[in-house]
Order: C-alpha cells, then sequence, then structure tokens
C-alpha cells in the first residue's frame, strides 16, 4: 500500500480522501473521492466550471481568466488548475454540487480503487546494467619490436585481461577500421561487444570512452499500436517513449485478417514493410526527443505476439492459423536491425523476445519477466488485454498460458471516439447519478479528443450505475426525457459526454450502444480465458492470490470500475495490480541485462499453452459474460447487492428530489 501523503476535505458532505502523490491535481483527487465537481473541458482549465473555494491547508494553483480578482481573494481555485501539496479543506461551491450526502450516500463515503501503472523494473534500479550488446573502454599497450602481435590479437587479449571476455571475433568492418582507430585514440579505445551463447563479436571500436554515448531501444509491436522507448545502455536511464498505430490496421484489426493478407502473393512484404514503417516513425519521435544519434544505438528489443513478431521477421504466418497451429520458431537469433529495413546502422543489433505458441507471444514473455511472477510463490493471474487477450497462470513451480481474440476496444479500435492513451484522451470519467451530468478528466489535461480504455471501463460502468444502460449494455431509453444527454444519434443511442465546444472535436464526442457492445464483447472474451484456463487446471478464481492486468488503457485503471463492467473477477481490490505496457517494459529489461534474455527464454519453455479453440466450454463461457457484470451474478456478490441498492436508492432520490433532475 503506498504512504498518504496528504489528506484532503471535501465540504460540505464531509467525505474525506487520501492523497498518495505528491502536488497531485485536485480534480483528480475529486474524482477518486466520487465527489461531484462540474468539469466539461476534461481539466484543460477552459470551461471554468470546477470552481472550489479553498477553505484551509497548503497547494499551488495556476491564475485562471475564468477566476476574478474578487473570487480569487475568497479563496476560489480551478480545482483542474490546482496541486495538493498539504492537507487541505474545500468547499464544493453550490453550482458543483448537490444536496448534502445524497451522492456520499449513493457512491459510499470510501475512495475508489484507482491504481496508477505500476512501475515494475524498480529493483533493477540499483543494479548497472550489463547489457547483451556492451561498451568496455580498454587502454592497450602500443606495439613495440619486441610485441608485434596484431592490433586485432592485441584488442582481443585487452578485452580477456580487463573484462575476461575470451574468444572474441571481430566484424570484418570493425577490423577494417581498427588499425586507424587504435592510433587516433592513441591506444585507448571503446569496444562495442555482443557477448552470447552464438560466441563474442567486436561490433565496433571507436576512439576514447564513449561508454556513455551507448543506447538501447525496447519495441513493443502490439497488433493495433507500436510503442518504443529510447534507454541509455551505460546508465539504464530512461529517455524517451513515442507511440503510433500500426500501420496494418488498414489490412484488419486482428491477428487473423492480417495472416489471411500474409498469405496472398506480396502480403508478407507489404505487411512486413507496413510494421517496418510504425516502427521507423516512432524511432525517429524518439530520436527528435532527445537528440540521440542513430549511430549510437547498439541494439533494440522487439516484443510482439507470435503473428506480429512473424510478420515483422517476415516469417511465413500461415501455420499460425491452421490447426494444429504451428509458429515458425519461438526463439530467435540475434540479428542487424537493418535487415528488416529499420533505420539503424548494420551494426545495430535485433533480438525478437522468445514465443510460446502460435497465440502467445513475446510479449507475454516480456510480460512475465516484467512483472516476476515466475519468481514468486504467489498463484498470480497475469492478462495482457490487448487486440489479441493473452492470459498466463502460474507462479515459479508452473505456468499454463491461452490466448482469446478479445479485439481492440480497449486500446481504441471499433469504439466511435475511441483513441489510444495519448494527450487529450479521456482517462477518468464519473456520472453524478442525480443530474447524469459527467466530470472526466484527459491525458496531459488538454480539451477531449477521444476516450481511452481506462475512460471506456470508468464510463460503461457509470453509465450502468447511474441506471443509464441495462446489464446488457442498452440505454435506457426513458431516460432521454430526464437528461438531454440520452440521444438517438445516427449510429443508434448514445450518451454525449462531451458537448463539441468544449473538445478539440467538431461534434459532440459520445459513448454509443455499439461501442459498449464492442466493449462487452472483449471484455467476455478475457473473462471467459481466465475462467476457462483457471478450470483447466483444477482452480477457480478464488484460489487466485494475486491478479495483474496489463495493456494500453492509460495511466490509470479503477479497479472497483473494472469489476462493476465484469472485466476483473470480483476479487479484494488489493490483490489487483495494473501493468501498464509489461511488453514494452519486459523488453526494456532484456535491454539492459542480458541475464534477463536467457531468463525470458525460460520463461517461454516453462509455459505450457492450452488451445482455448478446441475448449469445449469457452463459447459457454463466452456468451456467459456477454453481460455487465456477467450472467452469473453470484459470480459478483458485492456488485449484485450494490446494484440492487442503488436502484433503490436512485428510485427514492429521483421520487424525493425531482427538482434535481433538470
Ligand atoms: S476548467 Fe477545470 S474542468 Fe474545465
Amino acid at each position: 500500500m503506498p504512504k498518504t501523503k496528504h489528506t484532503v476535505r471535501f465540504m460540505p458532505d464531509g467525505v474525506s480522501v487520501d492523497v498518495f502523490a505528491e502536488a497531485e491535481n485536485l480534480l483528480r483527487v475529486a474524482l477518486v473521492a466520487g465527489v461531484h465537481v462540474n468539469a466539461s473541458c476534461g481539466g484543460s482549465g477552459t470551461c471554468g466550471k470546477c470552481k472550489v473555494k479553498i477553505l484551509e491547508g497548503e497547494y499551488e494553483a495556476d491564475r485562471s481568466a475564468k477566476i476574478s480578482d474578487e473570487q480569487w481573494e475568497e479563496g476560489y481555485r480551478l480545482a483542474c488548475r490546482t496541486r495538493v501539496t498539504g492537507d487541505l479543506v474545500v468547499e464544493v461551491p453550490i453550482e458543483s454540487r448537490h444536496e448534502k450526502g445524497v451522492l456520499a450516500r449513493l457512491r459510499g463515503t470510501g475512495q475508489d480503487h484507482v491504481l496508477a501503472e505500476k512501475h515494475w523494473g524498480a529493483e533493477y534500479e540499483t543494479v548497472p546494467p550489463e547489457p547483451l550488446v556492451r561498451k568496455y573502454f580498454l587502454e592497450l599497450t602500443p606495439p613495440s619490436e619486441g610485441d608485434n602481435i596484431s592490433d586485432m590479437g592485441r584488442l582481443a587479449q585487452a578485452l580477456k585481461r580487463d573484462y575476461r571476455i575470451d574468444q572474441v571475433l571481430g566484424e570484418m568492418e570493425m577490423i577494417r577500421s581498427l588499425p586507424k582507430v587504435l592510433r587516433e585514440g592513441e591506444w585507448k579505445v571503446t569496444a562495442t561487444v555482443l557477448t552470447g551463447r552464438c560466441g563474442n563479436r567486436i561490433l565496433r571500436v571507436e576512439p576514447g570512452d564513449t561508454r556513455k554515448n551507448a543506447y538501447a531501444l525496447a519495441v513493443d509491436i502490439g497488433t493495433t499500436t507500436i510503442h518504443a522507448q529510447l534507454v541509455n545502455a551505460f546508465t539504464g536511464e530512461k529517455l524517451a517513449k513515442a507511440a503510433e498505430y500500426n500501420a496494418q490496421m488498414s489490412m484488419g484489426e486482428d491477428v487473423i485478417t492480417r495472416i489471411v493478407h500474409a498469405i496472398k502473393p506480396g502480403g508478407l512484404e507489404i505487411l512486413q514493410k507496413r510494421a517496418v514503417k510504425t516502427v521507423n516513425e516512432v524511432l525517429k519521435e524518439v530520436f527528435d526527443k532527445t537528440g540521440v544519434l542513430r549511430e549510437e544505438v547498439t541494439h533494440l528489443v522487439l516484443g510482439g505476439n507470435t503473428t506480429m513478431t512473424q510478420l515483422i521477421l517476415g516469417i511465413y504466418p500461415r501455420y499460425i492459423r491452421e490447426a494444429p497451429y504451428v509458429p515458425a520458431a519461438n526463439l530467435f537469433p540475434v540479428f542487424p536491425a537493418s535487415e528488416l529495413g529499420i533505420e539503424l546502422t548494420p551494426r545495430t543489433l535485433a533480438y525478437a523476445m522468445p514465443c510460446v505458441a502460435s497465440y502467445v507471444g513475446g510479449d507475454i514473455t516480456a510480460g512475465v519477466l516484467a512483472t516476476q511472477m515466475h519468481l514468486h510463490d504467489e498463484l498470480t493471474l497475469f492478462m495482457d488485454v490487448g487486440t489479441n487477450g493473452e492470459i498466463v497462470i502460474g507462479n515459479k513451480d508452473w505456468m499454463v498460458s491461452a490466448s482469446a481474440s478479445a479485439g481492440p476496444a480497449f486500446e481504441g479500435g471499433g469504439v466511435k471516439f475511441g483513441m489510444r492513451a495519448s494527450y487529450g484522451a479521456i482517462e477518468q470519467v464519473r456520472i453524478n447519478p442525480l443530474d447524469l451530468e459527467p466530470m472526466f478528466m484527459t491525458i496531459g489535461q488538454q480539451k477531449p479528443k477521444g476516450i481511452c480504455g481506462s475512460g471506456m471501463i470508468d464510463c460503461i460502468a457509470e453509465l450502468q450505475q447511474c441506471g443509464l444502460i441495462s446489464q446488457n449494455g442498452k440505454f435506457n431509453r426513458e431516460l432521454s426525457g430526464v437528461t438531454w444527454r440520452i440521444r438517438e444519434g445516427e449510429g443508434g443511442w448514445e450518451y454525449v459526454l462531451c458537448k463539441a465546444e468544449d473538445s478539440q472535436l467538431e461534434e459532440d464526442l459520445t459513448i454509443t450502444e455499439p461501442d459498449i457492445d464492442n466493449l462487452i464483447r472483449t471484455k467476455a472474451s478475457i473473462y471467459a480465458a481466465c475462467s476457462v484456463l483457471l478450470k483447466s487446471v483444477g482452480l477457480h478464481f478464488g484460489d487466485v492470490q494475486k491478479i495483474i492486468i496489463a495493456g494500453g488503457f492509460g495511466q490509470y485503471i479503477d479497479v472497483e470500475k473494472a469489476m462493476t463492467i465484469g472485466l476483473l473477477p470480483e476479487v479484494e481490490p488489493s490483490k489487483v495490480s495494473y501493468g501498464g505496457n509489461t511488453s514494452l517494459e519486459g523488453c526494456r529489461i532484456a535491454c539492459l541485462w542480458s541475464g534477463k534474455v536467457a531468463e525470458a527464454e525460460q520463461i517461454g519453455s516453462m509455459i505450457t499453452n492450452i488451445e482455448l479453440s478446441v475448449s469445449r466450454i469457452y463459447m459457454e463461457e463466452y456468451v456467459a459474460a456477454l453481460f455487465l457484470p456477467h450472467t452469473r451474478m453470484e459470480e459478483f456478490p458485492l456488485r449484485a447487492k450494490k446494484l440492487e441498492e442503488t436502484n433503490k436508492l436512485l428510485g427514492e432520490i429521483r421520487r424525493a428530489h425531482p427538482q434535481e433532475n433538470p
């Protein structure tokens, strides 16, 4: 449990909430506390509706034209422009709230379990990097009449003497440059060496000590999105990240349609080039952000599901799709990244994370490596929610995996205003159950331009909790007479989350019934896959000691909301961790420590894969999960009770306070 930094008390309801991050945004604190503050611009500071009055305590706030000098003197601030730096007492003014206690009764007074993305590799941070491709500084003894061995022999001797690296071979290009570099550097040089089971190779020699100018790239090849992270391979420092939609998307949203394209004449080449084009775009972005030169990158580590791995490596993927579902290889050699068309020097080596089976790939071995579930006794359920939902259950002694076609809904695909978790994406949503008005925050606190996975989870859970949608995801049409936000749009019934004038869009930002259907199908496939996998080893959700959910949802995930929609099973929230992009994190770890590459290969060989397509019960489980949260409500007893209580209370309140309804 993180340490509480500050406490914020919201008046007049008296709701208190613990704040764990320094300088946390006050609007986010209100949102997590379940305190409704009007906020219709996502926290970008432009709507001026999130005015609150600070009664006492320490904070920092930005001036805004939305607050007059007189109001500023009285203590009024924009919640979205205020950072909490001490214990605070805040009054939510009448225009921003509703009858005292009503919301607290509806929401309960406990704060939500909003998890920030966990920083998995933290325990390695104190260990100096020892990458697969590493730079070594050497001071050589100049040749003399009594010591005239070859330049290469002298270099090899020094590597053995100073670093115990034996039996090295030099790359031809390096040998060509060697006589000049040694003398230019006055026998003080830096050698870039690949060490590994296939022997030790000197890739490059530079004059002087250039060890600090060594960089590596972690690249996650997602079916929907490609992410890259640049790190300093000498210090381990994280330098920059970038992400872009995979240019293969126009050739199908899932791996099956990509394979179908790839086996057409010329198809594999087109798909390979498209993935590489996106990789080159994200690499350009990290180089532009940091000023690092391409020639200073020593190596990169790629992680992706098996289809994405084979496609970027240019390997014919047909047999992944045909029974008995055989991948070309699970382990791959180290090779020059430029061979794939990646815009790096021929000296920059690439390594692809090991795969497990046709539908459980290097993204999963990377994820297990990052989360370290393979090192602990606790029975852990690891779910990586991407376009393919990949699940691993086990501990340090055994692991089983399965994969389900989930769809890209949580990454923004198939959702009208869905987008990747990047600036301007709505990431947290609350809806006031009384007037059905939303409050939300965006990533980077910009005007909204779409909604990412965590925003969708929140939004659907809130729509259901406010009675706006029923358990089958359909809008309660009757409420269109109560709020203008429910309406019949061109694509069917929808809820207006943000008006066009408050967004970066030219039309209202809505959540539609087809969006909700897509999300329900996605979460149903993940839940069903977990359920079948557990049953296959004679276990059930109650046996699981730890759940790690990974994926590109956003910076935060609200565990309670994820349970409300049935993406997660109903467990004690403290058992759940949010992994973020564990594939990228695993690739980063493999970039920096060669021992972790060997560990990833061990993980790959340790996992037993179970094929869901031959499971007799998967379809049954999937259909049962096509409900919010599930048709078997006995598996969600707390949600069932809460749903019943909320509906009862809402009915009472709406009858007793008709004036609350606009
Ligand atoms: S000004 Fe703060 S949410 Fe709009």
